[in-house]
């Protein structure tokens, strides 16, 4: 009975899964390790660095950052650049004024430019746009175990390319194992050497995927570590707070349940 009955749901959950694996495959997302990860996982400072200079000599050419504002390159738990350098990069963007109803270069104050290519997507707040872990069959099982997966799923973007192309509708599509549906109108952005670090970081394909990817995570959430803290002094207070609570109700009841209050 109870073998029938496993079976029985093991089939109504494929049958109900099937056109939904078969409509958008999923793409293969390498778990990869981050400094963030974790209750106490903390942005790694250097390597947010390395990716804003990934992000600037070869994404910002088609990718904007619209929604995050240029001072924010000088936060303590972000790159923390100095505040003369947050100046001078701001100065390489040019932005409309409407009251000089002319360009200037842009300061502190402005966001990043938005996309310069029309079909290339803002990256802002991709890392939390996209997720790498999902399922089994829409359980969230992975989700839970190996984190949401924005910053893995965009390195293993980065990372994936095969080689292969082809042509549809005029325009070339290239095949990429993590891309759902196998294939992306975005050439293959990043080469061994794409960009010098300064810090001597060898500059593999990974390594740039990696650190552009924690980057883009940065920017979406600029404050996870603020988060994190909050979340742990809660959990924390909530502990005492049950400890105490525990406590008064064993006090108050003794007298009922006959033991003597020392
Ligand atoms: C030559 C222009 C160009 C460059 C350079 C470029 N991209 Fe893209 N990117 C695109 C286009 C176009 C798309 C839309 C692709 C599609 O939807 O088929 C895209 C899409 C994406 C996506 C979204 C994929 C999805 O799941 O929808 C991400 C993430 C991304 N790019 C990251 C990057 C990063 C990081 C870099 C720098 C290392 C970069 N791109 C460099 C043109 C570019």
């Amino acid at each position: 009975m109870i073998k029938k009955l496993t079976i029985g749901l093991v089939t109504a959950l494929a049958v109900t899964a099937g056109p939904v694996l078969a409509a958008g495959k999923a793409g293969e997302v390498i778990d990869y390790e981050f400094a963030h990860e974790g209750p106490f996982g903390a942005y790694d400072q250097n390597q947010l660095q390395r990716g804003l200079q990934v992000y600037t000599e070869v994404c910002a050419a088609c990718h904007g950052l619209r929604y995050v504002p240029l001072r924010t390159l000088g936060d303590e738990g972000g790159p923390n650049l100095p505040e003369d350098q947050v100046r001078a990069y701001a100065a390489n963007f040019e932005v409309f004024d409407p009251e000089l109803d002319d360009f200037r270069p842009a300061t502190p104050t402005d966001h990043f430019p938005k996309s310069g290519l029309s079909n290339a997507p803002d990256l802002s707040l991709m890392a939390k746009a996209r997720a790498g872990f999902s399922g089994p069959y829409g359980l969230g099982l992975n989700q839970l175990f190996k984190g949401m997966g924005g910053a893995e799923y965009i390195a293993s973007l980065l990372t994936g390319y095969t080689g292969d192309e082809k042509e549809e509708a005029g325009t070339t599509l290239y095949k990429n194992t993590a891309f759902p549906g196998g294939y992306i109108s975005m050439a293959q952005p990043l080469y061994d050497d794409s960009v010098e670090y300064a810090d001597g970081t060898p500059a593999t394909v990974e390594q740039m995927s990696k650190d552009v990817s924690a980057f883009l995570m940065w920017t979406a959430e600029p404050k996870m570590m603020a988060r994190k803290q909050a979340g742990f002094v809660g959990v924390l207070f909530l502990t005492v707070l049950s400890v105490l609570l525990y406590l008064t109700n064993k006090r108050l009841w003794a007298p009922v349940k006959g033991k003597r209050v020392a």
